[in-house]
């Protein structure tokens, strides 16, 4: 099939060019003419593992073309993919801007039948606005055309966006019309293989709202096994333990239960607040939401908290000024060099704002950490985990990379001499740890900071 894919974002770039691998001929359209021209000779702008190699092979088999021309774009292809940003507005609602602007080039292009499928993570209603602004840049034209506008979410992991896009657990189509069934069934087919019943239809409304909902479900186990974990730090109990007593019911399911210093990214924060701002708008208080999102932003500042109380406790030390602090991992989550809402920014705030030095590592976030905060003095982009510790009055951990995992309790007792470290990830064995004479203070398990009643 001819598709073209509006937006070469992470979504749009991610999209167009798995729809090419499968043997479709795709057209990716931006307005940066800057990205574009970096994306014709093979250039991503995004690290996302996999994505270069498949990118490069698709257009050497001369099926993924980018381009500026939009134009181009929407009279060559039946299937129009929206796939542009929607920034949070200052409300948490979704800017719907940029995809609007894509509907209008659509209407004032088009020549015949499109269908247009909107693949942005956007409001309840979307469609119908997206519908409603062709049909009416068709009637300043003076032309009526055909077209079908569907709602067809995203689901994609960074880090795993391509294996979620090809191999994902279900391909959700929001229409209640036949024609465009048939044709989503024909463009998800090379994915489908025996598990036709993995392409659910539902409504357009369901699929718009089933985006956000599988975001708030995910964010809320999160926060829920966060909270636990807080109360298990004050009862002396391990968390892990509880994650593994709980997970075992398939009810609850083993998968996403991680206690941590907290979710961060483009989706988790941004739906969350999105759908509490929606609740809102059509009257409904979402108490479950703010709660979330409460949970999650003072889990952002439990490594900050921990390493004040410890600091008090280990080497009676009632101030971070002056202090140097070693923090391993900057990204939200391994596999990516997204800083996005990551706890890692929390954490390094409030260390400067204490007056602190800080020496970090992250084997992919480095540039972006320069990109965000620039050179100034009390930070320092350390090029491996051992020149962190260098000088370090703690060690704080907030990206579960595999590199850190692999580190030994006997090796960080002999690199760190302070001897202190906070884990926001649980990335070690607290018996491990406190053999090789370490203070290890966890989330949900390790030493203890309050007292346990
Ligand atoms: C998420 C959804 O998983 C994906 O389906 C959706 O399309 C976009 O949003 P992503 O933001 O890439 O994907 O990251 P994800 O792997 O889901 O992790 C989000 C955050 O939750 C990370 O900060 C991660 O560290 C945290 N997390 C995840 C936990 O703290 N504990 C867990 O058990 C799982």
């Amino acid at each position: 099939m001819r598709i073209s894919v509006f937006g070469t974002g992470y979504v749009g770039l991610v999209t167009g060019t798995c729809l090419a691998d499968a043997g479709h001929e795709v057209i990716c359209i931006d307005v940066d003419a800057a990205k574009i021209q970096a994306l014709q000779q093979g250039h991503i702008p995004i690290y996302e593992p996999g994505l270069a190699d498949l990118v490069q092979r698709n257009l050497a088999a001369g099926r993924l073309h980018f381009t500026t021309d939009a134009a181009w774009g929407v009279s060559a292809s039946l299937l129009q993919f929206i796939a542009v940003g929607t920034p949070a507005d200052e409300d948490g609602s979704a800017d719907l801007n940029y995809v609007l602007a894509v509907a209008r080039t659509l209407g004032e292009h088009m020549q015949d039948y499109k269908l247009i499928i909107n693949k942005s993570t956007v409001p309840v209603g979307t469609a119908e606005k997206v519908q409603a602004c062709i049909q009416a840049t068709l009637s300043q034209r003076q032309v009526n055309l055909d077209f079908d506008v569907c709602s067809n979410p995203e689901f994609l992991k960074e880090g795993a966006a391509i294996a979620d896009f090809t191999q994902g657990a279900r391909i959700i189509v929001g229409t209640e019309s036949a024609r465009v069934r048939e044709l989503m069934s024909q463009c998800y087919a090379p994915f489908l293989q025996d598990q036709p019943q993995k392409l659910i239809f539902m409504q357009v409304r369901a699929a718009e709202l089933s985006k956000y909902a599988a975001n708030a479900m995910l964010a809320t186990k999160i926060s829920f096994i966060n909270e636990i974990a807080n109360l298990a730090e004050r009862m002396g109990a391990d968390i892990e333990q509880i994650r593994l007593g709980i997970g075992s019911d398939p009810r609850i399911g083993p998968h996403f239960i991680q206690a941590g210093c907290g979710y961060g990214g483009s989706c988790f924060p941004k739906d969350v607040q999105a759908l509490a701002h929606m609740a809102e708008q059509v009257g409904y208080r979402a108490h479950l939401l703010d709660a979330v999102e409460q949970v999650n932003h003072q889990q952002k500042q439990r490594m900050f908290e921990k390493l004040q109380d410890a600091l008090a406790k280990t080497q009676g030390r009632t101030s971070l000024a002056g202090c140097t602090l070693a923090v391993w991992g900057l990204a939200f989550k391994p596999e990516t060099d997204d800083m996005r809402e990551a706890p890692s920014r929390v954490l390094l705030e409030a260390l400067w704002q204490a007056g602190a030095h800080v020496q970090v590592y992250d084997p992919q976030a480095q540039a972006e950490c320069a990109r965000i905060y620039g050179t100034r003095p009390d930070l320092d982009l350390c090029t491996s985990i051992q020149q962190t510790l260098m000088g370090a009055d703690a060690l704080l951990i907030c990206t579960e990379w595999q590199e850190f995992r692999q580190v030994s309790a006997s090796w960080l007792a002999q690199h760190l001499a302070s001897k202190l470290v906070i884990d926001g990830r649980n990335l070690y064995d607290p018996l491990a740890m406190q053999a090789a004479g370490l203070r290890y203070y966890a989330i949900g398990r390790g030493d203890s900071l309050a007292p346990i009643l």
